[in-house]
């Protein structure tokens, strides 16, 4: 008893001294914040973890206001001090928030995507405007913490061996995956994967193409092919380039250039061509 008494003396000259709203007795229980963690020593020390603005900008009393069995239920809504913000119109907010004394802790399952809106649109535009498979995937089946940005590599295999998981945003983003887009220093090697054929080709002709990375001619965006003359410009005479219309018919393809003594060339063909070059 004795001990009781000087503990409650020394409770209550600690909580004229605090000030502020922790020193605040409830007028209708006569209870003081500093009295709550007497018989409630979890949420108290919840608070004192990670209360954060719960802790530094409101007191106990300020969201219980009066206390069993005077008042039945002294739970307060959130909407009591949050309503001004469309993220503050969510329903359950206890679904994310669990625990209100650790404001800040958040978790929640892996089929939740309205909520997040509330806060981030950017990424919803592109899933709808982009549509893919990703598109029918909720928020937080990928981001099944907040914050988290998770791997490809979770949830699929690379192209090839040597492709890592840093090396898919090279081509692909995340909520608009089957737009391929990429920079012009990709390496060939990100092609290949998919691409042996033209790898090959291009790896073995000795002309000055096999030196080019494939973005320098596919440029920005998959499928893209150029035409000889957007760099080349008109190589040869007018007349020479009106009767044969197409380059490839004397050079072959891109990734396969004729240097003129090869056999696989037919030499009469060439020679044919050859000759019209000289005559222009
Ligand atoms: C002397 C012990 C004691 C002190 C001090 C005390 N409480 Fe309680 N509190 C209880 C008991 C016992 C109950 C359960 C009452 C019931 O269910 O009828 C309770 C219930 C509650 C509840 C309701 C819980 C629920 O599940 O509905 C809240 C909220 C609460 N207290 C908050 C506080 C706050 C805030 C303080 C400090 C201002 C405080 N209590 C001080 C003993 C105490
Ligand atoms: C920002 C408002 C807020 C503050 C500040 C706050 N609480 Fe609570 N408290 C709540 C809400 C909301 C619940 C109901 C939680 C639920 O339903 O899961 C709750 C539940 C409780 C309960 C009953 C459930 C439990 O966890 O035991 C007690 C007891 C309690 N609080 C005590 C306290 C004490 C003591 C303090 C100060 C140290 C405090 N609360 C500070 C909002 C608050
Ligand atoms: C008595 C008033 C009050 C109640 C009730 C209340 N809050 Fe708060 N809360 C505040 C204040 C004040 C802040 C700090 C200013 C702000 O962010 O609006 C805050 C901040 C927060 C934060 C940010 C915490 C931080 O440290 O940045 C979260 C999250 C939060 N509240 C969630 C909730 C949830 C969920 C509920 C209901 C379970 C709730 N609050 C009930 C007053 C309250
Ligand atoms: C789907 C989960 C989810 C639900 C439901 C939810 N929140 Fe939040 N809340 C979050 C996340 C995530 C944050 C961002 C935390 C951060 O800034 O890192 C947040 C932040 C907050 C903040 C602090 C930042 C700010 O924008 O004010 C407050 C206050 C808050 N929530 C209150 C509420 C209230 C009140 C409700 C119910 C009406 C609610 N939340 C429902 C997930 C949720
Ligand atoms: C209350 C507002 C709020 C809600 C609700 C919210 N967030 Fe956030 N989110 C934030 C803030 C604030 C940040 C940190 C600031 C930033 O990096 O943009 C953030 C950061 C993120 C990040 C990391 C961003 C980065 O650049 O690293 C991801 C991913 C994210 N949120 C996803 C989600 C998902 C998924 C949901 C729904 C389950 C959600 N958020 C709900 C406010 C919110
Ligand atoms: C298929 C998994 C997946 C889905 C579904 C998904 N994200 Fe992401 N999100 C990612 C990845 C991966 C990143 C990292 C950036 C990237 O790779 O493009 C990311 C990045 C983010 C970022 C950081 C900023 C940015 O835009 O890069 C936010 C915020 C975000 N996501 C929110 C959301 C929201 C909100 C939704 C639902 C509307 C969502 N995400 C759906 C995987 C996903
Ligand atoms: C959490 C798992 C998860 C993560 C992380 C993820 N995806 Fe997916 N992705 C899926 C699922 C599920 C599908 C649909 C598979 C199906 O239906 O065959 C899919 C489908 C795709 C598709 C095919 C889209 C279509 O419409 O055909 C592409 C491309 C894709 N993902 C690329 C990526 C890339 C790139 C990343 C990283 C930025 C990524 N994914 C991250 C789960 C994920
Ligand atoms: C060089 C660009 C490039 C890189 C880097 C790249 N992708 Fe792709 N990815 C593509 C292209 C192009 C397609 C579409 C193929 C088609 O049209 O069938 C594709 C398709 C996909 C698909 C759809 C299913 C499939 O296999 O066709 C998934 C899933 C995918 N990529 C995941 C990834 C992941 C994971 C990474 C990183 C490890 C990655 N991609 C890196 C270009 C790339
Ligand atoms: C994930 C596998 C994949 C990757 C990685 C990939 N592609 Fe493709 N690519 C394909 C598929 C599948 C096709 C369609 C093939 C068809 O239609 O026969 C294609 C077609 C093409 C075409 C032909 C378009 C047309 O109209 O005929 C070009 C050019 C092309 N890719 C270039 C590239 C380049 C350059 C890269 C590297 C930046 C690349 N691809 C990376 C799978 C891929
Ligand atoms: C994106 C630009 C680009 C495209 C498209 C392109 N080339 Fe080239 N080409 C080059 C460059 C760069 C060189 C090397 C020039 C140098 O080093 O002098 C080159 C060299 C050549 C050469 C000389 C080869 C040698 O080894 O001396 C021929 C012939 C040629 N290109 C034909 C073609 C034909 C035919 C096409 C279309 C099927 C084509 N090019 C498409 C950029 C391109
Ligand atoms: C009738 C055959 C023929 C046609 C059609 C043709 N070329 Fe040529 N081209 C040649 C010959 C032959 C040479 C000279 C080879 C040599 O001197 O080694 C040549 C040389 C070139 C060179 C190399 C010039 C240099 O300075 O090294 C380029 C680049 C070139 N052609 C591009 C083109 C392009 C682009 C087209 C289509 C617009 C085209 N050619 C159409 C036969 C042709
Ligand atoms: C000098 C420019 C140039 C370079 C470098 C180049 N390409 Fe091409 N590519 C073309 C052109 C032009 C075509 C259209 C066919 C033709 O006329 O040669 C083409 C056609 C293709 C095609 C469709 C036809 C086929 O062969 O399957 C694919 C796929 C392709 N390229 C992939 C690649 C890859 C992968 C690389 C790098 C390893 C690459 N290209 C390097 C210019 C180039």
């Amino acid at each position: 008893m004795k001990i009781a008494a000087r503990l409650s003396a020394v409770l209550s000259l600690v909580v004229s001294l605090a000030g502020g709203a922790w020193a605040a007795d409830s007028p209708t229980t006569g209870l003081a914040n500093l009295d709550c963690v007497k018989c409630h020593a979890k949420p108290t020390a919840d608070i004192a973890a990670a209360g954060g603005a719960h802790k530094t900008s409101v007191s106990c009393l300020d969201c219980h206001i009066g206390h069993p069995p005077a008042v039945k239920n002294p739970i307060p809504k959130c909407s009591m001090c949050h309503s001004d913000k469309p993220h503050y119109k969510l329903a359950a907010c206890l679904s994310c928030h669990k625990n209100p004394h650790r404001p800040k802790d958040i978790s929640f399952g892996r089929n939740v995507t309205e909520p997040c809106l509330s806060c981030h649109s950017g990424q919803i535009k592109q899933l709808k405007e982009n549509r893919s498979k990703h598109s029918a995937l909720n928020c937080s089946f990928c981001h099944d913490v907040h914050g988290k940005i998770p791997q490809c590599t979770q949830c699929h295999k690379p192209h090839s061996s040597d492709m890592t998981a840093a090396d898919c945003k090279n081509c692909h983003k995340a909520h608009m995956p089957t737009v391929v887009a990429y920079g012009s220093t990709l390496p060939n090697k990100d092609c290949a994967g998919c691409h042996k054929n033209a790898m090959s080709l291009l790896l073995a002709n000795k002309s000055k193409h096999s030196t080019l990375l494939c973005v320098k001619c596919h440029q920005n965006k998959h499928k893209m092919v150029p035409k000889c003359q957007d760099c080349h410009g008109a190589p040869h005479p007018a007349g020479l380039l009106a009767k044969f219309p197409k380059c490839q018919e004397c050079h072959n393809i891109a990734h396969d250039l004729n240097n003129w003594t090869k056999a696989a060339a037919p030499a009469k063909a060439v020679k044919a061509k050859k000759a019209a070059v000289k005559k222009h």
